[in-house]
């Protein structure tokens, strides 16, 4: 199934989710508004919404409150891709200019602040404090899952469970949200938000395997991202991680080290050649298939219904994914 088709069960409430969202972020400022006019235009592909609406929808039905907890999302979404775009120095973000391409870093990091309390706004005027609860969790492991991961390209040393570490927190942590965020809109049974919030925990290890997948093999006319990107980053991701640790000693050594050296030295496609040679591609491939399957375990228990097919294909969608 592709997206358009997991979103059906709760197709129709995502033009009010649109709404709300746009409503949000608008502001008195100039330059404010006009960036966030450029961010509105060009969409992503609203996969945490989605998983926002299914979960409610799963639970016991959208409402209201689900369509603010899918905009409080988007919008911490939208500024942390705002803030890794300077962090990491990409130039290219959903196909076109990045904002700190258009506007420098200075007004990038300010914005990404701006979209942050303004999600965070959005929860406390409608006293939605179970999401504020829910969110500021996953806003701390995103923090220290980016700052972590720089921590561990200085060192140039990183290991799967390392690595797992990492993405669970940058990445799998607000898909959690977003699911536990969903059920706490429609439904109080604490079983359900825990198993949901295991279910996009575990969905999220792999969507982002996906991603970083996708930084090797992937074709930036499709993602709209640079590709190649984590290398010159040295950025260690599971590809790499594993094939370094299947090469022979000498073979992965120079590999290190030209990682390390960085600019003109490294050529990325011999990197490439490395790690698939090195089984890097095949082994990712199985361990995002490894926890989209451990995912939809997770949320074995909820009756057969429209929304829980969706999640299911939503696993698989996240692990053959090209954008
Ligand atoms: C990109 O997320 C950031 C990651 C966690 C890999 P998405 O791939 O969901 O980005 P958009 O919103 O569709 O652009
Ligand atoms: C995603 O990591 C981390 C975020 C939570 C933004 P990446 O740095 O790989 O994301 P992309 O590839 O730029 O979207
Ligand atoms: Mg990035
Ligand atoms: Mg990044
Ligand atoms: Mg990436």
């Amino acid at each position: 199934m592709d997206l358009k088709e997991i979103a059906r069960p709760i197709e129709r409430h995502l033009d009010a989710f649109e709404e709300v969202f746009k409503k949000s972020i608008r502001s008195q400022i100039g330059l404010v508004d006009l960036v966030t006019k450029y961010i509105v235009k060009q969409k992503g592909k609203r996969v945490r919404p989605v998983l926002v609406l299914l979960s409610a929808e799963l639970c016991g039905g959208v409402n209201e409150k689900s369509y603010r907890g899918a905009a409080l999302v988007e919008i911490l979404h939208t500024a942390t891709l705002v803030h890794d775009d300077v962090v990491d120095d990409a130039d290219t973000r959903r196909g076109i200019a990045s904002i700190n391409a258009v506007w420098k870093n200075k007004i990038a990091v300010l914005m990404g602040d701006y979209l942050l309390a303004k999600g965070l706004l959005l929860s406390l005027d409608h006293d939605d404090f179970p999401f504020l609860k829910i969110t500021s969790t996953s806003v701390k492991r995103m923090s220290e899952g980016e700052i972590h991961q720089i921590q561990k390209s200085r060192q140039l040393d990183m290991n799967e469970e390392t690595y797992l570490k990492i993405i669970g927190d940058k990445t799998a942590s607000l898909l959690s949200t977003c699911c536990e965020i969903g059920a706490a809109s429609s439904s109080t049974n604490e079983a359900h938000h825990i198993a949901l919030a295991q279910y996009g925990e575990l969905v999220g290890l792999a969507f982002q395997i996906r991603d970083d997948l996708l930084d090797y093999v992937g074709r930036k006319s499709i993602t709209g991202k640079p590709t190649g990107l984590d290398l010159s980053e040295k950025k260690l991701t599971l590809p790499l991680i594993h094939a370094l640790s299947h090469a022979p000693r000498r073979e992965s050594n120079t590999i290190l080290a030209m990682v390390k050296n960085g600019g003109k030295k490294m050529r990325v496609k011999d990197v490439v050649d490395f790690v698939e040679s090195n089984g890097g591609i095949e082994y990712s491939k199985d361990r995002a298939e490894q926890f989209s399957a451990e995912a939809k375990k997770s949320i074995c228990t909820f009756a057969d219904t429209p929304s829980k097919q969706s999640l299911l294909a939503f696993a698989d969608y996240v692990i053959t994914r090209n954008k």
